[in-house]
């Protein structure tokens, strides 16, 4: 008999445009998990909602994301690919959660919170905004997730996550089982070009923070040209010089190469031979991402969604009948 396999889930905002962060951070970690799990990834929208933003447009990025997962090597054979809005257990689950397990105290913890809401001031920022990691952990109970790939940034989401399905089960039934973060040393907290101390963001204000996964060979190269560096001139991987190890490391994510190995090369070198090297490093990757990604069909990417959500839906709908009865709701 074969044994059953356990379950990862990770998600995308379709806000802004998707960077290297993005990749390396997330998406590049799930390609190796859907061969030993059950995959399951998201387009998070109703995520996306929760700050301003423009309908049109985020319709279209709903399917940019969806061709960005398969360009990068989602195998809809092998994962399961859907947009969370068309799951409407997703609503369901964060308002019981929201009810019966969340606290206040809890969300007024999450930094992401207090970063986002920091520029238009706290009692200005949304209800959803507040509440959206509650959102994010009933993404993650509702298909009994074991393991969850994402960058840093998201790791304190995740461990709210854990509190919620551990309040949950010892109050009511263990429905839920506790998932754990997935991080990959070395790009779990890419950091922007114009500005090591902050990390790369697809909302950040100047495009001169990251590289988008979709712009062009002369726009990444003016990018990497442009790339804030530390004072000096010798090519070192260390804490004192920020902006170099952020751009070494994102040379090692995009080659088989170790910092270390990075440093030998460029030994005898300056910076400008340095980024020469990490534009080619950045751009065998991107090139033929982005010649798949142009290849795909706006028809068949949605019949793949489409068939994404059937799947989700079944699942998501057998859970919730376990919560509902549980709950004194069926
Ligand atoms: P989002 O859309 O902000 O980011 C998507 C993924 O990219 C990672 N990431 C980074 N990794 C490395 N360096 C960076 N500079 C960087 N910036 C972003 C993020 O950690 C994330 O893994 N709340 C989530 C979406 C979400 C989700 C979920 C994730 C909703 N429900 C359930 C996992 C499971 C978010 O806003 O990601």
């Amino acid at each position: 008999m074969s044994e059953k396999k356990l379950r990862t889930f990770s998600g995308v905002q379709p806000s802004g445009n998707l960077h290297i962060g993005n990749y390396l951070g997330a998406i590049r970690n799930w390609i190796d998990l859907q061969n030993n799990f059950e995959a399951i990834f998201c387009i998070v929208d109703w995520h996306a909602i929760t700050v301003p933003y423009n309908p049109k447009e985020l319709k279209k990025r709903v399917i940019e994301i969806a061709k960005i997962y398969l360009a990068a090597g989602i195998d809809p054979n092998k994962s399961i690919i859907f947009i969370q809005s068309q799951v409407k257990e997703h609503a369901e689950l964060a308002w019981i959660l929201n009810a019966t397990a969340a606290r206040v105290s809890d969300l007024k913890k999450m930094t992401q919170f207090k970063d986002k809401s920091l520029k238009k001031g706290e009692g200005n920022a949304s209800v959803g905004l507040f509440d959206y990691p509650v959102l994010m952990a009933a993404d993650i109970l509702l298909y009994d997730t074991k393991i969850v790939p994402v960058g840093e940034d998201q790791l304190q989401h995740i461990e709210l996550t854990r509190t919620l399905a551990r309040r949950f089960n010892q109050k009511f039934n263990s429905l839920f089982i506790i998932p754990e973060a997935k991080i990959n040393q070395t790009s779990s907290r890419i950091m922007a070009l114009n500005n090591p101390q902050v990390k790369m963001s697809k909302s950040a204000e100047s495009e001169y923070n990251y590289i988008a996964l979709l712009d062009s060979i002369e726009i990444i190269e003016k990018k990497i040209r442009k790339a804030v560096t530390d004072s000096g001139s010798v090519i070192e991987y260390s804490d004192k010089k920020p902006a170099l190890k952020n751009l070494i490391n994102i040379y090692a994510s995009f080659s088989d190469k170790s910092p270390e190995e990075i440093v030998k090369i460029y030994q005898n070198k300056g910076y400008a031979d340095f980024k020469q090297g990490l534009t080619k490093m950045v751009l065998n990757f991107l090139i033929p991402f982005q010649k798949k990604y142009n290849s795909l069909d706006d028809e068949e990417v949605l019949e793949i969604l489409n068939a994404g959500k059937q799947k989700a839906e079944y699942l998501a709908q057998i859970k919730m009948e376990q919560v509902r009865k549980t709950l004194g709701l069926n």
